[in-house]
């Protein structure tokens, strides 16, 4: 991600955007009894990085078991769904009923928004940026010996 003009954070540095780049690695859904549900990560995420502040609200048209739906409801936001089949509206109002279940899921997810350091702050620790920064032989082996200290450190600490 990019930061504004003159390296001030830009817009897209809120933490509710911190996973909007353009590859997603989310696993697909295998504890629905649907023919294609979403993961629930998948419209938590996006949800969760357009509307903010409790204000909005989520339509599905094609609702099947309500995963967006839910989502919606556990982000605190109005919701409304469509679903041809009554198989499924069934389905999608026991899991709004019951989704205090899934709300452990829609936590760690978010999790992964917050913004820990800026665009700023790891560029200035030679930290990762988007580009490989080159750096000499001897800054190499310094960041070598900090990781492996750190690493002995952490085995320690288990121990
Ligand atoms: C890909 S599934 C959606 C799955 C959903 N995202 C979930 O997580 O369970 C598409 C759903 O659209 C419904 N559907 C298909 N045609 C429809 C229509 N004309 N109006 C409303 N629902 C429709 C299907 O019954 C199916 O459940």
């Amino acid at each position: 991600m990019k930061p504004g003009k003159n390296d001030a954070i830009g817009e897209e540095l809120q933490s509710r955007h911190a996973l909007l780049k353009s590859i997603w690695d989310i696993f697909p859904e295998k504890s629905i009894s649907h023919p294609a549900p979403f993961p629930i990560e998948l419209p938590t995420r996006c949800v969760y990085s357009i509307l903010s502040d409790n204000k909005g609200v989520v339509i599905d048209p094609y609702a099947g078991s309500g995963t967006t739906l839910v989502a919606a409801k556990l982000l605190g936001l109005d919701y409304f769904g469509i679903e041809i089949s009554p198989e499924y509206v069934k389905m999608a109002e026991e899991r709004l009923k019951y989704c205090e279940k899934e709300r452990i899921r829609i936590q760690m997810e978010l999790e992964k928004h917050k913004v820990i350091k800026t665009f700023k702050q790891r560029k200035e620790n030679g930290e990762w940026v988007g580009k490989f920064k080159k750096i000499d032989k001897e800054q190499q082996l310094t960041l070598i010996e900090n990781k492996m200290v750190k690493s002995q450190q952490s085995s320690f600490l288990e121990r």
